[in-house]
C-alpha cells in the first residue's frame, strides 16, 4: 500500500518525520516548492509532502494544497491520500486543544456564489472521505468531525454562518482543498486534524495557535502512529 500525508506545515510533520526516521528526496518537485520525505512502514510505503515555503514561511491555504496534493498524486500515485494537520473548533462542540479527529466530509465555509443550486453545489464542495474512516475512528477511539475550509486564520459572521448551517466543526485552510484535487482524481482521503485553538473561545486565535501548536502536533504524531499501524496491519 502507498500511503502519503499531504501536510502545510512544517512543525505539523516534524514529530512524525522524525518518528519514522523519513529521508527527505531532494529537489523531488523542482521548481515548486513542495517538499517530499520517505520511509517503508512494516512493508508498506509511506510519503509526506509538504507544501514548502515562500518568503521563508510555511505556504499554508487552498492553493498551496493544490499544488501539494496534484504534485503528490501524478508523481506518487498513493492509494490513500491522509491530509494531516492543525485545526480550530469549537468549545460549544466539546472540543479540546489537542484533541485529534478524524473528517467526515470537508467542505469550504468561505465562498458565496449566487446562483443556483448548482453552483452553489460546486462552490461549497462537499466533498466525500476514505469509506474505511469511521471504523479506522471507532477502533482508535476518536471522534470524528466535518472539516470546513477558508482561506483566513480567523473568522467573519458570514463564515460561522455557513459553518453552523453546514454543521462544520473542523475549521482549517486546506483540507477541502486537498478534498478537491483527490476528488478530481479518484484518490480516496482521511483526515486527521489536531485541534490548535477554539473558534468560540473568544481568545485572539493566532495567540492560541501559536501557544498550542507543539502541543497539538505532538497528539497528531501519537495518533498518526496509531493510523499508520492500523492502516498497514491489514
Ligand atoms: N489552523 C489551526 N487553527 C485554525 C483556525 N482557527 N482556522 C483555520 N485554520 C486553522
Amino acid at each position: 500500500m502507498k500511503i502519503c500525508y499531504v501536510v502545510a506545515m512544517e512543525a505539523e510533520a516534524q514529530p512524525f518525520i522524525a518518528r519514522y526516521g523519513m529521508r527527505k528526496v531532494e529537489n523531488a518537485f523542482a521548481p515548486l516548492p513542495c517538499q517530499l520525505y520517505e520511509a517503508e512502514v512494516n512493508g508498506h510505503t509511506l510519503h509526506v509532502v509538504l507544501n514548502g515555503q515562500q518568503h521563508q514561511r510555511d505556504l499554508v491555504g487552498c492553493e498551496a494544497a493544490v499544488v501539494a496534493t496534484l504534485s503528490a498524486i501524478q508523481r506518487l500515485h498513493p492509494d490513500l491520500v491522509i491530509n494531516s494537520g492543525t485545526c480550530g473548533a469549537f468549545r460549544a462542540h466539546g472540543a479540546d486543544i489537542a484533541q485529534v479527529y478524524i473528517g467526515n466530509g470537508a467542505m469550504f465555509h468561505d465562498r458565496r456564489v449566487p446562483g443556483d443550486d448548482a453552483w452553489g453545489t460546486q462552490s461549497l464542495g462537499n466533498y466525500a472521505v476514505w469509506d474505511g474512516s469511521a471504523a479506522l475512528a471507532q477502533t482508535l477511539g476518536l471522534k470524528m468531525g466535518k472539516v470546513t475550509t477558508g482561506s483566513s486564520l480567523d473568522m467573519q459572521p458570514c463564515d460561522l454562518d455557513l459553518i453552523r448551517q453546514h454543521g462544520g466543526e473542523l475549521k482549517d485552510m486546506e483540507g477541502a482543498a486537498v478534498g478537491f484535487v483527490c476528488s478530481l482524481l479518484n484518490v480516496p482521503i482521511l483526515y486527521v486534524k489536531s485541534v490548535t485553538d477554539l473558534c468560540d473561545s473568544g481568545t485572539e486565535t493566532y495567540e492560541e495557535f501559536s501557544r498550542n501548536l507543539n502541543h497539538a502536533c505532538e497528539a497528531l504524531k501519537v495518533v498518526n502512529e496509531q493510523v499508520i499501524d492500523y492502516l498497514t496491519a491489514k
